[in-house]
């Protein structure tokens, strides 16, 4: 293997610029020609690509976004889209391809690896951790930190007001982001997909806390259980008067320098993936098991079901019982 790339595709993730500064480090230290495809397959498709040196990676190590830039792009689901893109590998002598991103994401590296022969590795770079195979994804850490360090300041101003506040984080199926940042902030509800919504249940818990003097609830709802203004609304059909506000942190939680761990994640994830493709290896994801990085068949990785994290879940639902 002499020419290899990278792109970054799907929703940007904090953590995705320290696997790919590890990733240009480590391959051109290994004596491979890298190269950045620009707004992930769009801009493969488009031939938006560019050899690369250490010094593009240069200060980027930290940086929440990417710095590749990304996109959503549909035509890389076509047949036709799928020859564009590999026209253009091909045109630059590529004969492996590192991708960072979801799921979705490595559906297309797949096609590229298994439709097309070109070596395919996959790096998970998503918020919601929603990804079975590996224990965390980039991006969770830091995406579960802003979201306390929102709720922290959320607190401030429900707490001397008496008010409760129903607060949505993003995860679109998946609860993890509410799950941790819920348990590390005392949410006193934390409503995920995971777990049927019971809106009794939640009253149930506001109107015990506030019987026991706790005045100040907050409600944590992922982006996959429903909305913070309609649970809201629901609570507040039950329970007229309330002194209850909604906000959604969305976007929030997915800017922002990556934290210690995602940057960690992203230097070892970046190496481990230039390793597979300098063994040849192909149609491998890059994963992480008990602090030890490791790689997997990427169709038996993808084909895994999550299992939620209920005793986490219910020692968060039993700590925010006001007795
Ligand atoms: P994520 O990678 O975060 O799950 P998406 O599901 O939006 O995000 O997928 C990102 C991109 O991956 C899509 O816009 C598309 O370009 C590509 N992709 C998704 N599914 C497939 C597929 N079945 N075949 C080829 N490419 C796909
Ligand atoms: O997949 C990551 C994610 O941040 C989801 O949590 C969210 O539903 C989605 O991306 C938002 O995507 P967009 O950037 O297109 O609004």
């Amino acid at each position: 293997m002499k020419r290899i790339a990278i792109l970054t595709s799907g929703g940007d993730s904090q953590g995705m610029n320290s696997a790919y500064y590890a990733v240009v480090h480590h391959a051109i230290q290994n004596g491979l020609e890298v190269y950045g495809i620009k707004y992930g397959y769009k801009g493969l498709i488009e031939g938006k690509i560019e050899r690369l040196d250490m010094l593009d990676v240069e200060n980027v190590l930290h940086r929440g976004g990417t710095a590749l830039f990304t996109s959503r792009c549909p035509e890389m689901k076509t047949t036709a889209g799928k020859q564009k893109a590999v026209e253009n590998l091909r045109k630059f002598g590529i004969e492996g391809i590192i991708v960072i991103g979801g799921d979705g994401s490595f559906m297309g590296a797949r096609a590229l690896s298994v439709e097309y022969g070109i070596n395919a590795i996959g790096i998970p770079g998503t918020i919601d951790n929603d990804l079975a195979y590996t224990d965390f994804t980039l991006g969770f850490d830091t995406a579960v930190e802003n979201a306390v360090n929102n709720i922290k300041v959320l607190r401030d101003t429900v707490y001397c007001n008496d008010r409760s506040m129903v607060v949505e984080v993003m995860g679109r199926n998946c609860g993890d982001i509410a799950l941790y940042a819920g348990i590390e902030s005392g949410a006193e509800v934390i409503v995920v997909p995971e777990v049927p919504y019971d809106i009794n249940k939640v009253v149930d818990r506001i109107k015990n806390n506030q019987a026991h003097g706790k005045m100040s609830n907050i409600v944590i709802v992922a982006e996959g259980a429903g909305t913070a203004e309609g649970v809201c609304k629901d609570i507040v059909e039950r329970m007229p008067g309330l002194n209850i506000r909604s906000v959604n942190l969305g976007h929030l939680l997915r800017g922002g320098h990556a934290s210690s761990q995602d940057r960690l994640l992203g230097i070892r994830m970046g190496v481990h993936a230039v390793d597979c493709l300098v063994a040849g290896k192909t149609s491998r994801v890059i994963g992480v098991h008990n602090n030890e990085i490791f790689d997997e068949d990427m169709v038996e990785a993808l084909a895994k079901k999550r299992v939620f994290n209920k005793a986490l879940y219910d020692l968060a639902w039993h700590l925010g019982e006001s007795k």
